[in-house]
Order: C-alpha cells, then sequence, then structure tokens
C-alpha cells in the first residue's frame, strides 16, 4: 500500500513538473496576436517589393533619402533571402502570387550551384532552394543543393580545418565568423545523399571556429586568417566590427545561430555548451539596450548614441528561439522572453516599416558595414529574412 501510494505520489509530482513546465514555455497571446499581424502585413509590403525588382535582380537595400533600391545579381552573398522570405511567407499565408514570385527567383540562383568562389552558398542557396524544398519535394531542388554542397566543399581546407571565407588581398586564408552560417547545407547535404564527407568538414570547420574565433569571454572576432599552407593562425582581425578586440554584433549573433544550428544537426553537447555561452555573453552584456536591438558593435565607441542593427537582433531572436528547445525550462524561458523583447521592439514603427514606405523592406535601420561606410542604417534583405523566420519558430511554440 505504501509503495503505491509512493508511486501514484511520484506520478503526481512528475505531472505536475511536466504541466507547469508546459506554462512557463508558452507563448505569449499578446506576442502571437502581433506577429499575425507583423505577418499579413509583411505579405502586402514584400507585394511592394515584387513591384519594384528586376526581373534579372535581387534586393539588396533601399535608401529613403533618394528613393533608390540597389539590387544585385545572383553571385552576390545576399541572393537567396529574397526568395527565402517569399516562401517563408507564402508558408504563413498559401499566397500563390508570394509562391510564385519565390519560384521566379530561384532560376535566377541556379547557376550559383557551380560557384566555387564564395563561402556564402550555404545563404545563397540552402535559404532560398533549402526553403523551397518545404513546399515541394523537388529532385531537382536536391540536386541544385547537393552541387551547392559540393561546390562549398571545394573551399574546405584539412590543415586549416576551415572552409576559406574570401580570395581577396591583404588576407591568406581568412575565415569570418559568418561562415558557421553555411554549415547548415553540408548537414543538409550529408543527410540527404549518405556522404558524410559534408558531414566531417562541417564539424571540423565548427570545430577549429570554436577553438580560435572565440575569446575567454565567448566573444567572437571576426577574421581568422591562417598560413594557407600550415594552418598557423597569422592574426585576428575585424573587416566590419569597430575594432579587431571589439565583438561586432551581427558577428555574435551568426555564432549564436550557428552554434545552436550545429548542436541540432549533430546532438553534439559540445555545441550546445558553445551557444548557450555565446547566449550568456550577449544577454549579460552591459552594452546591451533593455530592448534587446544591439548597438552595431557591443563595443561601439559612442554607446548609447551609437546605430543599432535590426539584423543582429532579428537573427538573435531566432537563435533564441531554437536554443530554448534544448535546455532546462526555467533558461528557455530566460530566452524566450529576450526572443520577445525583439519581436515586439522590432515590430515598433520606429524598425517595423509602413506597408507601401521604405521601399517594400519589412524593417528599417540596419547596419551593413559600418567601417566601409556602405549601407549604415538602412534595410537589409536579410534583417527581414530572420525576422519572419523568428516569427514563424515564434508561432510553432504553439504546437509544443
Ligand atoms: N556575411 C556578411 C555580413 O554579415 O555582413
Amino acid at each position: 500500500m505504501y509503495r503505491l501510494l509512493c508511486l501514484l505520489s511520484f506520478a503526481g509530482l512528475a505531472l505536475n513538473a511536466a504541466a507547469q513546465k508546459k506554462d512557463l514555455l508558452q507563448p505569449k497571446p499578446t506576442v502571437l496576436r502581433l506577429i499575425d499581424g507583423n505577418l499579413r502585413q509583411a505579405v502586402n509590403q514584400y507585394k511592394v517589393l515584387m513591384g519594384k525588382v528586376p526581373a534579372d535582380r535581387m534586393p539588396k537595400t533601399f535608401y529613403a533619402n533618394t528613393g533608390r533600391l540597389e539590387t544585385s545579381d545572383a553571385g552576390w552573398w545576399t541572393s537567396g533571402f529574397y526568395p527565402g522570405t517569399l516562401f517563408e511567407l507564402y508558408s504563413f499565408s498559401h499566397d500563390t502570387a508570394l509562391g510564385n514570385e519565390a519560384q521566379r527567383r530561384l532560376a535566377l540562383l541556379e547557376k550559383e550551384q557551380y560557384n566555387k568562389g564564395t563561402h556564402d552558398l550555404g545563404f545563397m542557396m540552402y535559404c532560398s532552394y533549402g526553403n523551397g524544398l518545404r513546399f515541394a519535394d523537388s529532385p531537382r531542388y536536391k540536386e541544385i543543393l547537393l552541387n551547392s554542397a559540393r561546390s562549398l566543399s571545394t573551399r574546405f581546407h584539412p590543415t586549416v580545418g576551415c572552409i576559406k571565407s574570401w580570395d581577396s588581398k591583404p588576407w591568406h586564408y581568412p575565415v569570418i565568423i559568418d561562415n558557421m552560417m553555411n554549415l547548415e547545407l553540408l548537414f543538409w547535404a550529408t543527410h540527404e545523399s549518405g556522404d558524410s564527407s559534408f558531414y566531417k568538414i562541417a564539424v571540423t570547420h565548427a570545430n577549429t571556429t570554436m577553438r580560435n574565433h572565440y575569446r575567454p569571454d565567448y566573444s567572437s572576432f571576426h577574421v581568422v586568417d591562417y598560413d594557407s599552407v600550415t594552418g598557423v593562425i597569422l592574426a585576428k582581425k575585424t573587416a566590419q566590427g569597430f575594432a579587431d578586440s571589439s565583438a561586432w554584433a551581427r558577428g555574435q549573433s551568426w555564432g549564436l545561430y550557428g552554434y545552436t544550428m550545429v548542436y541540432r544537426c549533430t546532438h553534439d553537447p559540445q555545441y550546445l555548451e558553445q551557444a548557450r555561452k555565446i547566449a550568456h555573453f550577449l544577454l549579460s552584456n552591459p552594452n546591451l539596450p533593455a530592448d534587446k536591438i544591439p548597438y552595431w558593435d557591443y563595443n561601439a565607441p559612442n554607446i548609447p548614441n551609437a546605430l543599432r542593427d535590426a539584423s543582429a537582433a532579428a537573427i538573435m531572436a531566432s537563435a533564441l528561439i531554437e536554443l530554448s528547445h534544448y535546455v532546462q525550462p526555467a533558461e528557455a524561458r530566460g530566452y524566450l522572453d529576450v526572443a520577445e523583447t525583439i519581436i515586439v521592439n522590432l515590430s515598433d514603427n520606429n524598425y517595423k516599416a509602413v506597408v507601401g514606405s521604405n521601399g517594400g523592406f519589412l524593417l528599417k535601420h540596419s547596419v551593413g558595414h559600418l567601417p566601409a561606410h556602405s549601407e549604415v542604417d538602412v534595410p537589409l534583405t536579410y534583417a527581414d529574412y530572420y525576422f519572419v523566420e523568428a516569427m514563424l519558430r515564434y508561432l510553432e511554440l504553439r504546437k509544443k
């Protein structure tokens, strides 16, 4: 009898704990409603953008002062985000105007599967064709993605243990933290083909980056330059940040997102630990403002008057929502709180454009490359992409 009572009370406690966990991680109805409205507006706003982009180009940014839409060809690193966002919005709305436009734009990207001159094929092809696969189990899309993974793999050097980022001087064998994002394509390729070489390249790159890009406080350098023969580290620098020793905001978000994704693809706890430590650096950073929209660099000289970077915020929100699935409830709630704060603040008129304005982009106030005076305080396709992804990920919490 006593054992039965113990068993029943243990079962009761376990049920109670599970219910408490479920309660703690519930999405907030107010945020769900906000997101629903945002996504409906986003569908209309992307129709505005659709009306502006020439048929053979991809959007990059928009300059409100001159009304100029800047576009790129398919070889530019951001070319996958526009079709990717269209697919994301199609998944929400089932509006065929967006789905058809996404497919039309994929055609522009097709030749990039053979591009061996960039490390950005993950961004370009997986954000576009990878999202396309969610709607059509297309053997052709899969072949294009596999060829893209093959092209990306040619940039891996086993002695360095990394995929090379740029071919330009004065660098020797530069690897930038952003490159973590391109690994998802390689994990997908092994899953799809059974060829483990892609997986091995991805984990080797992740391990080398974890060793050499991260400082003891879990902030990341932007660029590590290696000797291309010996793999010896030549320099740790920045290209887009304020200083070599600073924490460039988008780079920190790429790392957080990257290691969370690598944990999802490998189930190796060392990557989860890495992601948690990066999250701790960011969320406890005295220079992260209360609204959780980072300055463009956590060490920018003129904080609190430094520019904010909405793209860094959107990437961080999306990563934190994913990371919340892999940790204990109290920690998960902390990540969701920050993600909610970011989504709510990016939804404010200060950041989110009124439909018909901002050249058809969703968000204002991102920083592309401040030291080069390029794309400073402007809309950017990747800010929109990760903002929409974060909102869709938040909606998914309803199913948990
Ligand atoms: N990958 C380039 C950037 O984040 O600006």
